[in-house]
């Protein structure tokens, strides 16, 4: 009896002693700007410090976009010792100056690495070096970790992930987790307890509604995916995203290059599939519609809901109109109307056809029994136009590849 005693308590020891996640990150989904869609490997320690004062005097910090994000590139060699360095020319302050600057800004800092032996961009990965960048890392002043998955061959990644939380958890300082594996192997299954969030799908591209396949060098291709391909991949996902647990899928491409329309619906799609907001473009040179998206409120407000219950659509419609939901605080939902197609479109909404209830939070629309305020998100009605309401079918036009987004807000009893 006393040795099982000994074993039991043993055994929790260790239970209590194994390294966790950092907990209490990522409350809402994330929230920031990443160098990588934009300027890929083109990165210095000025391009930073540019890109936060920008956040700052846009007001971007204010929307809550908080983070920002050195992506791949970064690096030099390692030392005799083991230990990573910045590349001194495109860094000659140093990280910690570096990060010291962004907190002075009330931001906060992001860096990349990759769990195998090289990141995709072919810097020293940190596959075998785990606990010795995470203290790295940690001693720089960074509170945020995108951690890649190229060359790691025969890597197993629950373990990889799972090692370097461990050595974030280690190194002492609050560090977010966000994993890109890509969805290769099933992230949401498994890593609710190692990331605060994971990669879904392979990389974007600023296009719309069609891959674009890349030959490399080896004669093999790379494909950057559509926001439309992305978002099917993502949408089934929803039961395995909540707050500090995201599903990802990947940073933004809005003001890289696709119509407002389009820019406009994938980041009103980001928002209903409570997606990290990662801003990918160039700061110091957006045109006035790319400002108005990225800042909108009442769209961030969507993303950002306390409740952190990612939205679904009611049916797939490859070629034409799609009506998403997202249950939000308070009883309200969030309701979006996806154009798909190249053509203009009429959606009439009559209410009761959308009477459901969301399995995976319980919540009902019971629009047979509730009246809902609807207020339109990307167009402000005038001042004096009379208030909208599910009492009444909505009819309204959506361009090729935009969306219409609205927020319902309980107003009553029939
Ligand atoms: C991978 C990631 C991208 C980016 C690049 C950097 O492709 O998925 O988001 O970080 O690597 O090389």
């Amino acid at each position: 009896m006393k040795k099982l005693m000994t074993f039991v308590l043993a055994a929790l020891m260790c239970v209590g002693a194994s390294a966790q996640k950092w907990e209490n990150l990522g409350q809402t989904p994330q929230m920031g700007w990443n160098s990588w869609n934009k300027f890929a490997c083109d990165i210095n320690e000025q391009l930073i410090r540019e890109t936060a004062d920008k956040m700052v005097e846009l007001g971007l910090v204010d929307c809550g976009y908080v983070y920002l994000n050195i992506d791949d590139c970064w690096h030099a060699q390692r030392d005799e010792n083991g230990f990573i360095h910045e590349d001194p020319e495109r860094f000659p302050s140093g990280m910690k100056a570096l990060t010291d600057y962004l907190h002075s800004k009330g931001l906060k800092a992001g860096i990349y690495s990759d769990a195998g032996t090289q990141t995709c961009g072919c810097r020293p990965g940190s596959l075998g070096h785990e606990y010795q960048d995470a203290l790295v890392y940690a001693r720089w002043g960074f509170d945020y970790l995108k951690y890649d998955w190229c060359f790691t061959e025969d890597v197993n990644p629950y373990g990889a992930y799972k090692l370097m939380r461990n050595a974030l958890r280690q190194a002492g300082r609050p560090i977010f987790f966000s994993m890109c594996e890509w969805g290769t192997y099933k992230p949401w299954e498994w890593a609710a307890e190692i990331g605060h969030s994971w990669r879904t799908t392979g990389d974007i591209g600023p296009f719309f509604a069609t891959d674009m396949v890349h030959p490399k060098d080896d004669g093999t291709t790379w494909t950057q995916l559509s926001v439309l391909s992305i978002i099917d991949i993502n949408e089934p996902l929803r039961e395995y995203a909540g707050p500090g647990h995201w599903n990802d899928p990947d940073m933004l491409e809005v003001g890289n290059g696709m119509s407002v329309a389009e820019d406009r619906a994938h980041f009103s799609l980001w928002c209903m599939m409570a997606s990290p907001l990662l801003l990918g473009n160039d700061l110091s040179n957006m045109t006035d519609e790319t400002f108005a998206i990225i800042t909108n409120k009442d769209v961030i407000a969507i993303d950002q809901d306390p409740l952190g219950i990612q939205g679904f659509r009611t049916a797939k419609n490859p070629g034409g109109l799609e009506y998403w939901f997202k249950p939000l605080e308070n009883g309200d939902w969030a309701f979006c109307i996806l154009n798909r197609s190249e053509e203009m479109a009429e959606a009439v909404v009559d209410w009761q056809e959308f009477n459901l209830t969301d399995e995976l939070s319980g919540r009902s629309t019971a629009f047979d029994s509730q009246v809902y305020q609807l207020r339109d998100l990307w167009n402000k009605p005038a001042k004096r136009a009379r208030k909208v309401t599910t009492a009444k079918a909505l009819k309204v036009t959506v361009a090729p590849h935009d969306v219409a987004l609205y927020r319902l807000t309980p107003a009553g009893k029939i």
